[in-house]
């Protein structure tokens, strides 16, 4: 089959378009003929070796996690999911890769609305999971006032519609650039950045209830004083939380499969028109360098996805 693949971890020119073995599905998973993959900032991380886990990844390796297509393989003890259906999800994260390829073996996924297309499905499974999971962890319901630090990225844009959705009132932070994009998915928008507890009490004079940083660039204590205890504060990102007594909150999709995920809840709100997956930027799979080279440099306006144009086929 075609994969994006790279052979040595550097910069994102390492990445190129080849020829490498088809996986495929295992028990409880389905194997997907790709329609589009997405890139994200482990993704990033990973293919540049900065990460703990490059060390336990064999290369080559198929970059992604994230991907949705037209199943072709369905694994032992699968239900309700059988060959021709449109799904989206994830792979297992265990593996770190193997998304952005002619197939891929999903390990989370649910069906695609018919009105989702190929692109903001195939980007969205772990941003869609993660924002769910930490929305669920700091229990936001209605009436909840949230705030986000970094709510314009993949997981910032997912976690501000989800919990307005539940309808909590969310503060998101951004960068200047992103303050439109950001009132846009229903948040009282801000800068991130020096001053934010000033900012935020100048936006909204009630109570801060709870905080979510997604950008892991140091505002944790802010969003304790801001809150008023750690408890009321997750990030997904900063790993300095455990000092100050803040949960950190890590990705659990290598568990049972197809478990809980949030993916059949937000596909089904998008269906009903109350929520949308942002998509910054749309490349072709050959052209995997520049989507990474753009994963790594902000502003951020939702994902960055990687479509498989039907005409490419493995002999190219
Ligand atoms: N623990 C987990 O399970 C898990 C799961 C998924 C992702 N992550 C991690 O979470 C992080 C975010 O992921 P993502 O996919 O949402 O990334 P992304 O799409 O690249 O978005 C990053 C966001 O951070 C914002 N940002 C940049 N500098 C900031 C600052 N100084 N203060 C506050 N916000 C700032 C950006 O805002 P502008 O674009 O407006 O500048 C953007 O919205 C990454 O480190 C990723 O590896 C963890």
């Amino acid at each position: 089959m075609f994969a994006v693949r790279f052979d040595r971890f550097g910069p994102p020119e390492v990445l190129s378009v080849g020829a490498l073995p088809e996986p495929h599905a295992g028990r409880g998973e389905v194997r997907v003929r790709v329609r589009a993959a997405g890139v994200s900032p482990a993704d990033v991380a990973l293919r540049a070796g900065r990460l703990p886990s490059s060390e336990k990844i064999a290369l080559p390796h198929i970059p992604g996690v994230d991907a949705a297509g037209v199943v072709d393989e369905v694994g032992p003890d699968v239900t309700g999911t059988a060959v021709g259906d449109e799904v989206f999800g994830a792979v297992d994260v265990a593996r770190l890769g193997g998304a952005s390829a002619e197939f891929a073996v999903l390990r989370f996924w649910t069906a695609k609305p018919a009105s989702m297309s190929w692109e903001e499905a195939g980007a969205s499974g772990t941003s869609v999971e993660t924002a769910t999971r930490v929305l669920d962890l700091l229990d936001v319901r209605e009436g909840t006032t949230l705030l986000i630090d970094g709510a314009a990225g993949g997981v910032g844009s997912v976690a501000v519609q989800l919990a307005v959705a539940r309808g909590a009132r969310v503060i998101g932070t951004g960068s200047p650039a992103n303050q439109t994009f950001i009132a846009g998915l229903g948040a009282l928008p801000t800068t991130y950045g020096q001053g934010l507890p000033e900012r935020v009490r100048a936006l909204w004079n009630g109570r801060v209830d709870l905080a979510l940083d997604v950008a892991g660039a140091g505002s944790l204590p802010e969003l304790v004083a801001l809150t008023g205890t750690a408890d009321s504060v997750v990030t997904i990102a900063d790993f300095t939380a455990r000092q100050l007594g803040v949960r950190l909150s890590s990705g659990e999709l290598g568990g049972e499969p197809n478990g809980h995920h949030g993916l059949a809840a937000a596909a089904a709100l998008f269906a009903e028109g109350r929520f949308r997956l942002p998509v910054q930027e749309v490349f072709a799979m050959t052209q995997a360098a520049r989507a990474h080279a753009l994963a790594a440099r902000g502003p951020r306006r939702g994902k960055i996805a990687l479509a498989v144009p039907q005409t490419l086929t493995t002999a190219e």
